[in-house]
C-alpha cells in the first residue's frame, strides 16, 4: 500500500462569518495517496474550489486540518504556506490567472524565476516543457494571442515546472474539445507516471473523470461517495 499523503480532516470554510456565512465547507474528511489521480466532481457551488484552495495554501480553513507530506498546512503563517506552495505544489486555476503581459516563456518561467533560477535557465527548461506541449512554436505569443486549449496548456506548463509534489487542477479540462481534453489527461498520466506526482483534478465531465484512479464527490460541502476507478 503507498502512503497518504494528503490527509484532510473534518475541514470546514465559512466564508463572510459576520455577514453572508456561506458554509461552503462542512467536515470534509479525504485522503490522498502518493501518486493518486483524483478526480472531484460535485454541483456547482458544492465547494470544489474552495476545497483546492485550502488545498493550495491560497486561503485558510475555519476548522479543520490539511496534512501534506507531514506538515499540516493549516498551521504555517503566511511567509510558510507560501514557500510550501512555491516548492510543492502546482495550481492550475479555473481562470488560467496567465499574466496577459507576460510572454508564454515567462509565464512558465516564472515560479522557476520565484525558486532563484537564473533567467536563462529558467527560460530554458520553460521552452523543454513548452515544446513537450506542443507548444514549442508560441513560446513568445502572448496569451491573448493564444486560443483557449492553448492557453490552458501554458497554465499547465507553468503548473508543472517546478516539478512539484502535487498538482492541484480546478476543471483544468473545462472548455476544451473532446479530443484537447483527452490529450491533456493522458499528458497528466504521462507526468503521473514518469514523476509519481500526485493529481487532483476538480471536473464536471464523467469521461475526464474516469480517466483517473478515483471519484471524490462532494455535495453541500461533505464527500457524498467515492469510487474506485483502477485499483493499485
Ligand atoms: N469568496 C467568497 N465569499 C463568499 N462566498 C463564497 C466565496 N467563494 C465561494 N463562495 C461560496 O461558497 C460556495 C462554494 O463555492 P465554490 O467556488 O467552492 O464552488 P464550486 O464547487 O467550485 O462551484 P463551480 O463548479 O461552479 O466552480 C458557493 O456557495 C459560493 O457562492
Ligand atoms: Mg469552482
Amino acid at each position: 500500500m503507498s502512503e497518504n499523503l494528503v490527509i484532510i480532516k473534518n475541514l470546514h470554510k465559512i466564508y463572510d462569518p459576520e455577514g453572508a456565512n456561506v458554509h461552503a465547507l462542512r467536515g470534509i474528511n479525504l485522503t490522498v495517496k502518493k501518486g493518486e489521480m483524483l478526480a472531484i466532481m460535485g454541483p456547482s457551488g458544492c465547494g470544489k474550489t474552495t476545497l483546492l484552495n485550502l488545498l493550495g495554501g491560497i486561503d485558510k480553513p475555519t476548522k479543520g486540518t490539511i496534512i501534506i507530506d507531514g506538515v499540516d498546512i493549516t498551521r504555517l503563517n503566511d511567509d510558510d504556506v507560501t514557500n510550501f506552495r512555491r516548492d510543492r505544489i502546482g495550481y492550475i486555476f479555473q481562470l488560467f490567472n496567465l499574466l496577459d503581459f507576460l510572454p508564454v516563456v515567462e509565464n512558465v518561467a516564472l515560479p522557476l524565476l520565484l525558486q532563484g533560477y537564473t533567467i536563462n535557465s529558467a527560460y530554458e527548461e520553460a521552452k523543454v516543457v513548452l515544446r513537450q506541449m506542443g507548444l514549442g512554436d508560441r513560446v513568445y505569443h502572448y496569451p491573448n494571442q493564444l486560443s483557449g486549449g492553448q492557453a490552458q496548456r501554458v497554465a499547465i506548463a507553468r503548473a508543472i515546472i517546478t516539478n512539484p509534489a502535487i498538482i492541484l487542477g480546478d476543471e483544468p479540462t473545462g472548455d476544451l474539445d473532446t479530443k484537447t481534453s483527452m490529450d491533456i489527461m493522458n499528458l497528466f498520466r504521462r507526468i503521473n507516471i514518469q514523476n509519481k506526482q500526485t493529481l487532483i483534478i476538480v471536473t464536471h465531465s464523467r469521461a475526464i473523470a474516469e480517466q483517473c484512479d478515483r471519484i471524490v464527490h462532494i455535495e453541500n460541502g461533505v464527500v457524498s461517495k467515492e469510487e474506485i476507478i483502477r485499483g493499485d
